[in-house]
């Protein structure tokens, strides 16, 4: 058996994930503490980076303390280290980063820089056990939005598309602001749609047409499109939760058809999603349905994991560990442009 740390501060939550590696190569989560700096950043509208940068500072020690906690474990006991090295804030990275290296060489054990994009994958790894070969990963998170070919978590992964401008949370976030809710946009966005009527405003679906790169998004015209309606309506009462499930239809409907025409074209029919947007009750639902009639499977990690953790951080350090990858050594450094 052999415990797997990880360490997650990519952004504005500070993860601190434990995993077990049992005989038989099964995942157990031991330990999954997530400290978020979110509160600070809401009158901002956005996540500010120095601001998060500190937050991760104050909030990581205490929240490995906390991890070995609940998983009645000492930090002697852990076998290996796994840290997010990329993409995401610099700063914010590095904070992660130094004191993975600092655990690492304090205990003596390997460390594994992780790709926070095959990590958010990687989450669901511990709720729905081994991936098969190949399947496709549908990432939307408020800084990603691509499509992945998943040949094998550890060592091999395709970017089959992406979006051309904005992340799809990146999307809601930005709508939420032109809609006087708050920030993250995502959450109340959903909440104000299952009021709503999503035909009551048909909102451009982004590189629909058929010269259109084939499994790229664009999220860019859509927010604009929101914008110029609500600008038009200056001084009426706009009919928010309305607009929320109109624009949500047009989110959900763009990246679930083109993820099952991927899949389908691709030959893959396992489907995995996952990112903060996965949260999202009409996106796991419409992708339920047109997976269904596609043929495919579809793993949704639960909401927990799909938002940032550092259980997933673990999860793929788990897989590189299992798939005896070099660990990396202690020059490990953050890499805020990292691709898949
Ligand atoms: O994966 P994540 O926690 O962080 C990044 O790696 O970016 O994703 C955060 C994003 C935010 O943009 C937030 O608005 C969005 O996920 N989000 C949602 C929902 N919950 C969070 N978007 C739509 N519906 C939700 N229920
Ligand atoms: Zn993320």
């Amino acid at each position: 058996m052999t415990i797997v740390l990880g360490i997650e501060s990519s952004c504005d939550e500070t993860g601190i994930g434990i995993v077990r590696i049992e005989s038989d190569g099964a995942l157990t989560l031991l330990a999954d503490e997530v400290a978020s700096s979110v509160d600070q950043h809401a009158r901002f509208g956005g996540v500010v980076p120095e601001v998060a940068s500190r937050a991760h500072l104050e909030a990581l020690v205490p929240s490995v303390t906390r991890a070995f906690e609940a998983a009645a474990l000492e930090l002697s006991d852990v076998d290996a280290i796994a840290v997010t090295c990329g993409p995401g804030l610099a700063g914010a990275l590095l904070v992660g980063v130094s004191a993975a290296k600092a655990y690492a060489a304090a205990l003596n054990v390997p460390l594994y820089g992780a790709n926070h994009l095959p990590g958010h994958v990687a989450a669901d790894t511990l709720e729905h056990g081994p991936l098969p070969s190949p399947c496709l990963a549908l990432l939307v998170s408020g800084g990603h939005t691509q499509l992945l070919r998943v040949d094998d978590l550890a060592t091999k992964i395709t970017e089959v598309g992406s979006t051309i401008d904005d992340a799809a949370g990146e999307a809601y976030d930005k709508v939420a602001r032109i809609l006087g809710l708050p920030y993250p946009g995502g959450p109340p966005i959903d909440k104000a749609a299952r009021r709503g009527n999503p035909d009551a405003i048909r909102f451009p679906r982004g590189l629909t047409g058929p010269r259109d790169a084939k499994y790229d998004f664009s999220f860019s015209g859509l927010k604009t499109a929101v914008a110029r309606w609500v600008e038009a309506r200056e001084g009426q009462e706009i009919p928010v939760d309305d607009v929320a499930a109109s624009f949500q239809e047009a989110v959900a409907d763009v990246l679930t058809a083109k993820a099952v025409r991927a899949a389908t074209e691709l030959g893959i029919d396992t489907m995995v999603v996952s990112g903060g947007v996965a949260a999202n009750s009409r996106l796991s639902t419409l992708a339920a349905a047109r997976c269904a009639e596609a043929g495919i499977t579809l793993r949704v990690p639960r909401p927990r994991l799909c938002t940032d953790n550092g259980a997933m951080i673990a999860a793929l350090g788990a897989h590189l560990v299992k798939a005896q990858v070099r660990p990396s050594s202690l020059d490990l450094s953050a890499n805020p442009g990292l691709p898949v």
